[in-house]
């Protein structure tokens, strides 16, 4: 039955009284105009019917107005308010069905926004965690750092490049970028599972490689790789590279790749590091740093940029970053190194994030298998990846790689340092 807006209280009231059995009046359902035309049309008397009850005010009304058709399905509410008003009906159990999910949506947002690793002194337990669980060795390999995507790579598609391989392959690009040469002493600040170490290690079979870590079970697995793979010339420690137990003036490179972005104290950590390097020996640091921001013209970070921060920060252990101008401030800072430069490395490393999600999405079975702590624990991941990525992407994030060498030793200097040399053995000798 068609009848118009404005008319509905009346209608269904007169109505009702005129058809009860044929026309139980269970709601009003607004039409189309054009197709309540047709309906009228097709049902003519019907729409008879209704203009016969309304004919009163239609013909005081000019103006076209909603029509409506009386539905008769058990469907909805009676009320010839709300039917008025053209409120849609709605069925409690997808009503319910609707407020479960948002509850959900919401509190899995609020679950997922909370960090969970939040920066405590913490840092050696959590690589402890991830060494033990297997899981990120699985998917990384014997690198926990971002891999190198050449530009001719990322033109053909980043899912075509193995994973692990973009890591050794980041290695020897961060070698390049830091024109070492033959190095004989070498120290890995911040070493993981001592991928870089090895690698390092059997390219240069004379030089002897030293790996230093928080984590006591990274020191355990890196020495297990390096004997199964029969490498001799590196050894792993537990010692903090705030506070490092070597002498100044140690090592030929001192290299430290993703270590800096757990450091609490960034000007300590290159302090010590240009402390136990040779003069003349060369520093490489690779490190996630934010943009520089109220600075030299620099804008500042907006609150949104800092909350996005802080869930970098503390989801996976993190003080705080720098970027890679005060990487650059500090290294000159020191005095003693010389022929520093930077760059800026997130166009071939941001791949890295998203292909490591990807790794997981193809060969999910390692984590099936662990049960739900770790399911948990890897859903977690895949969405701190991905805010990675999103953060590295907008320039909220750049991708830091930083060298410098140290200076030499002033000439009447190194002829005392070289006495002394000359006389170590000797007394060593003599004894
Ligand atoms: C992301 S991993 C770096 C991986 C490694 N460079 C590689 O090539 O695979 C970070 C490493 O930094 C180490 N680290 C963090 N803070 C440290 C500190 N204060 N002293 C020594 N190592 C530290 C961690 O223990 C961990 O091994």
């Amino acid at each position: 039955m068609l009848v118009r807006q404005g008319d509905v209280g009346r209608i269904v009231q007169s109505t009702s009284q005129l058809h009860p059995a044929a026309h139980p009046f269970r709601c009003l359902r607004p039409l189309h105009r054009r197709a309540a035309a047709a309906t009228a049309n097709a049902h003519s008397d019907v729409a008879s019917e209704a203009v016969l009850v309304t004919n009163a005010r239609v013909a005081v009304q000019s103006n076209p107005r909603e029509v409506y058709q009386i539905c008769e399905a058990p469907c909805c509410s009676t009320s010839a308010a709300s039917a008025a008003q053209g409120a849609p009906s709605v069925d409690p159990t997808v009503l319910a069905a609707l407020a479960g999910l948002g509850l959900t949506a919401f509190a899995l947002k609020r679950i997922f926004d909370t960090p969970s690793r939040k920066y405590d002194n913490n840092v050696g337990k959590e690589y402890d965690a991830w060494t033990e669980e297997g899981v990120l060795e699985y998917y990384w390999g014997e690198h926990i750092h971002l891999g190198y995507y050449s530009d001719e790579e990322l033109a053909r598609g980043y899912l075509k490049k193995d994973f692990k391989q973009a890591k050794f392959d980041f290695v020897d690009e961060m070698l390049k970028f830091s024109g070492a040469q033959n190095p004989k002493t070498i120290l890995d600040v911040g070493c993981g599972f001592g991928g870089t170490s090895r690698h390092l290690a059997k390219k240069f079979r004379d030089a002897s490689v030293t790996g230093i870590t928080l984590s006591s079970k990274q020191v355990q697995r890196g020495s297990q790789l390096a004997e199964q793979q029969r490498v001799t010339n590196v050894n792993f420690q537990v010692m903090d590279a705030l506070s490092m137990d070597f002498p100044d003036n140690s090592f030929d490179l001192v290299w430290a790749c993703e270590s800096g972005e757990h450091m609490p104290d960034k000007k300590k950590y290159i302090e010590e590091m240009t402390r136990v390097l040779k003069p003349g020996g060369t520093l490489v640091i690779a490190c996630w740093c934010q943009r520089e921001a109220e600075t030299h013209g620099s804008a500042p970070l907006s609150e949104q940029e800092k909350r996005e921060l802080q869930f970098l920060y503390d989801e996976w252990a993190h003080p705080y970053f720098i970027s890679i101008q005060e990487f650059e401030r500090l290294m000159k800072g020191t005095g003693t190194l010389q022929d520093v430069s930077a760059a800026n490395w997130t166009r071939n490393t941001l791949a890295s994030w998203r292909h490591s999600i990807w790794v997981g999405v193809f060969d999910p079975w390692v984590v099936v298998l662990k049960g739900p702590r770790i399911w948990y624990k890897t859903a977690r991941e895949i969405v701190t990846l991905e805010r990675m990525h999103q953060a590295f992407a907008k320039g909220l994030m750049e991708y830091g790689m930083m060298t410098a060498t140290k200076k030499p030793l002033p000439p009447a200097a190194a002829a005392g340092a070289a006495a002394e040399g000359a006389a170590a053995p000797a007394a060593a000798a003599a004894v």
